[in-house]
C-alpha cells in the first residue's frame, strides 16, 4: 500500500514535472504563442455571427494597399512593420501580440477567424488586442485581411 507520504511526494514530483515541461515548449513564456484564442476558435465558441463568414471583397492591389494603410495607423504599434509582433508597444504586453506573419501561414487563419479576432478583440482573454468592431467598418476589417494574407507586401 502506497503510504500517503509517498503519495504526495509523487504529486509533487508529477507537477515539477508538468510545469517544466510547460516552460521548455514556451506556454509559460511572455512571448509564446497564445493558444486560448486558438482553442476557442477550434471548439467553435464564437459568436454565430462570424462562423463561417467570408471576406467578399476581391484580392485587388487596392484593397490591399486601404489595407496597408489602416495596418500602419492602427496595428503597427503593437505588431511590429512586418507583423511579427514586436512594435515598440507590443514589445512591453504580455501576453505579446502575435507574430502575424506566422498566423496568416496557419490553417486556422480563416475569414471568420480574422474577423471575428479583429471585430472582438481580447476582451474575451484579458489581452491587449483592441476590438475594432465599434471603430472601424466591416469593409476596413476586410482589407486588414487581405493585407496580413498578402504577406504584408505593397
Ligand atoms: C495594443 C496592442 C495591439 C494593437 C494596436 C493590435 N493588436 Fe492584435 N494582438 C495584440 C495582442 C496582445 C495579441 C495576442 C492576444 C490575443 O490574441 O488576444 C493580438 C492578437 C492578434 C491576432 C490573433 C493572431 C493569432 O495568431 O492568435 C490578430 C489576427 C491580430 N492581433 C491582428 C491585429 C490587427 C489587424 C490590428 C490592427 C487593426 C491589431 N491586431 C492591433 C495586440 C494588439
Amino acid at each position: 500500500m502506497l503510504s500517503l507520504r509517498t503519495f504526495y511526494l509523487f504529486l509533487l514530483l508529477f507537477l515539477i514535472i508538468t510545469s517544466t515541461a510547460c516552460t521548455h515548449i514556451g506556454i509559460n513564456e511572455s512571448n509564446s504563442l497564445f493558444i486560448n484564442r486558438y482553442t476557442e476558435y477550434m471548439l467553435g465558441n464564437i459568436p454565430e455571427q462570424y462562423a463561417d463568414i467570408k471576406n467578399p471583397l476581391p484580392v485587388s492591389k487596392e484593397n490591399i494597399s486601404e489595407g496597408k494603410n489602416l495596418y500602419q495607423t492602427q496595428c503597427m504599434m503593437c505588431h511590429g512593420v512586418l507583423g511579427e509582433g514586436n512594435g515598440p508597444i507590443g514589445e512591453l504586453l504580455v501576453p505579446q501580440p502575435a507574430n502575424l506573419t506566422l498566423t496568416r501561414r496557419l490553417p486556422i487563419a480563416t475569414d471568420a477567424f480574422l474577423f471575428w479576432t479583429l471585430s472582438e478583440g481580447g476582451q474575451l482573454f484579458n489581452t491587449a488586442m483592441p476590438a475594432f468592431g465599434e471603430r472601424l467598418s466591416d469593409k476596413e476589417i476586410w482589407q486588414l485581411s487581405l493585407y496580413i494574407n498578402s504577406g504584408f507586401t505593397i
